[in-house]
């Protein structure tokens, strides 16, 4: 069957203020993208997903919008972005939009007006509750973000009433109940279409639906960080009843009609769920990406486990529905510093050997800025060096309960949100090419040897690599289309599967350790002639051919010959 264009697209995902800064003010923009995109042809990838690049105070970097119909002054004007969306278009680019409408900022003019009075026209935009008797917050919840005394609900003076915010104090939740607020969004989206992007990533859209009457939360505090009886509760208002009515309605209203493409951020979104948001009948969304591989909280993957989640959403496909691969986001630590091995021996290898397996698995790939370098965590001195809420929240939560600043900082860094959004790492010039100004996050140390310019001239080019990965996917029928089964499923660090369809059959090798293991060759693979495609080592011999131990990391591609 014809497939959409999204399900053979590679993604880019662009976390614009640590891409590339065109005008030296410390912060990237989109004549800095425009100047990167032949670089993003080369790599061979065909849709860019921007992060919020909206108006917004960034007390989130964007995730926190005050206008939804136009571009940050930091990033450039709605001229600047109608050239970018051309000049990509032109070169076969699409570019899809961050929408971010479980919340706004509080300073949306919405929310400036939904505070002034109860009776306000706006006020109902939003979720206000009065006080409980004592005055105090309507409900235990806590925020995600741990800010203030801990709790998810904010006192407003003026009106004597609490406002409810998921994540931080200045991000109000939108009220989903309220149809007038729904229908401004639906506007605004069809204005984006209007303007010409192609598509949308939602933002936890998974949240946009409140439990009736705010109960209680009957979750006992996480002793290591819940403050004040605040409860971080995901269930309260992740993935509850009445959830689906809202994206149904959003595809009705918006995304059948435009044929848009859809990917939600699947926050508390698992194989079992999935189908219920993507399975194509259901008229929701086109793809949800999740969490079960990538996640600020796993730092390690083993095969088992690989297994395990790839067969899950293999089962997940064959329902009329299309996975997300990704290992690493702005969300996550990068990639190669949880799941390979960052030292200098095996850091370009084993990033290779993750790449390869994020695009020869079904589904799209979703490729995150520096990935295809092999950019590695950082690790920053200070608490004041970190920008991420979570990691600033979780800190003086610790600290509040009695950690050292030392104890929260080492545990925290390895899991923060910034490890993914330092600066792009584009040559070895101070700061790493990305500004001639002071970068708004500290550009990572290791640049010096991690940076674009060095891996494209070196032999051993990960972003080389990656172009002969998406070239493949472009090329080879049976990345896309195949069916996929795994081969020596006991084994604890060997990752073999097939890829088949009727015109090619693929074999993909990883060793995920970093150890040499032995390779029992499976028989039935003996019958046949294979031709080794791609390897991340291109100083070794066929394993099949000879039988070989596989090396740590080692990655092999093999096609059936014919
Ligand atoms: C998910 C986004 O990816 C993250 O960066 C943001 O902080 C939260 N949603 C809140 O919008």
């Amino acid at each position: 069957m014809k497939k959409k264009w999204w399900q053979e697209a590679v993604v880019y995902e662009i976390y614009c203020k640590s891409f590339c800064d065109s005008n030296g003010d410390g912060i990237g923009d989109l004549q800095g993208v425009i100047s990167k995109l032949p670089m993003l042809k080369e790599l061979g990838v065909n849709c860019i997903w921007f992060t919020p690049i909206y108006t917004s105070p960034q007390v989130d970097n964007g995730y926190d919008v005050a206008d939804y119909r136009n571009i940050d002054p930091a990033y450039g004007t709605i001229e600047d972005f109608k050239k970018l969306l051309d000049l990509a278009h032109g070169m076969g680019i699409r570019v899809i939009m961050d929408m971010v409408l479980n919340h706004s900022s509080d300073e949306h003019p919405w929310f400036r007006e939904s505070r002034k009075s109860k009776d306000n026209p706006y006020r109902n935009y939003y979720i206000w509750q009065p006080p409980k008797e004592d005055g105090s917050e309507p409900n235990n919840w806590g925020s995600y973000f741990r800010e203030g005394n801990g709790s998810a609900w904010e006192y407003d003076e003026l009106t004597g009433e609490y406002y409810f915010h998921q994540y931080a104090i200045k991000m109000p939740d939108l009220n989903w109940e309220y149809e007038p607020l729904r229908r401004e969004i639906y506007d605004m989206l069809h204005w984006w279409i209007d303007l010409g992007v192609d598509g949308f990533r939602l933002d936890v859209f998974t949240r946009f639906k409140k439990p009736a009457g705010f109960p209680d939360t009957k979750k006992a505090p996480n002793p290591q960080l819940d403050r004040n009886g605040f409860v971080v509760d995901t269930s309260m208002c992740t993935n509850i009843d009445g959830i689906h009515e809202i994206v149904q309605e959003l595809y009705r209203e918006v995304f059948g009609p435009r044929d848009c493409m859809t990917v939600g951020e699947g926050a508390e979104v698992t194989y079992q769920n999935a189908l219920d948001y993507v399975c194509a009948s259901r008229k929701e969304l086109d793809m949800v990406y999740h969490f079960e591989l990538a996640s600020r909280a796993r730092y390690s993957i083993s095969a088992e486990f690989f297994r395990n989640v790839q067969k899950n959403w293999a089962g997940v496909m064959a329902h009329n529905a299309w996975p997300v691969q990704f290992m690493s986001n702005h969300d996550t630590a990068r990639q190669v510093s949880c799941y390979g091995c960052d030292s200098e021996e095996y850091r370009k290898i084993s990033a290779k050997l993750l790449a390869a397996l994020i695009h020869t698995t079904p589904g799209t790939p979703f490729i995150y800025q520096g990935e295809e370098i092999g950019m590695v965590n950082v690790k920053y001195d200070s608490i004041e060096d970190y920008n991420c809420c979570y990691t600033k929240g979780d800190y003086h939560s610790m600290v509040a309960l009695g950690a050292s600043p030392k104890e929260a900082l080492d545990a925290l860094a390895p899991r923060s949100r910034d490890n993914a959004r330092t600066p792009y790492q584009w040559d070895d010039s101070e700061n790493a090419g990305f500004t001639t100004g002071k970068p708004w996050l500290k550009v990572n140390p290791k640049y010096a040897k991690i940076n674009l310019a060095e891996d494209r001239d070196s032999k051993d080019s990960i972003f080389a690599f990656y172009q002969k990965l998406t070239r493949m996917r472009r090329e080879d029928p049976a990345i896309i289309d195949g069916d996929l089964q795994f081969l020596l499923e006991d084994h604890e660090d060997l990752i073999v599967y097939l890829r088949r369809c009727a015109r090619q059959t693929l074999l993909v090798v990883a060793n995920l350790s970093g150890k040499t293991v032995p390779f029992p060759v499976p028989e039935a693979l003996k019958e046949n002639l294979w031709e080794r495609r791609l390897t991340n080592r291109e100083d070794t011999q066929s394993s099949l051919d000879t039988g070989r131990d596989l090396l740590p990391w080692e990655l092999e591609i093999y096609e059936l010959a014919r």
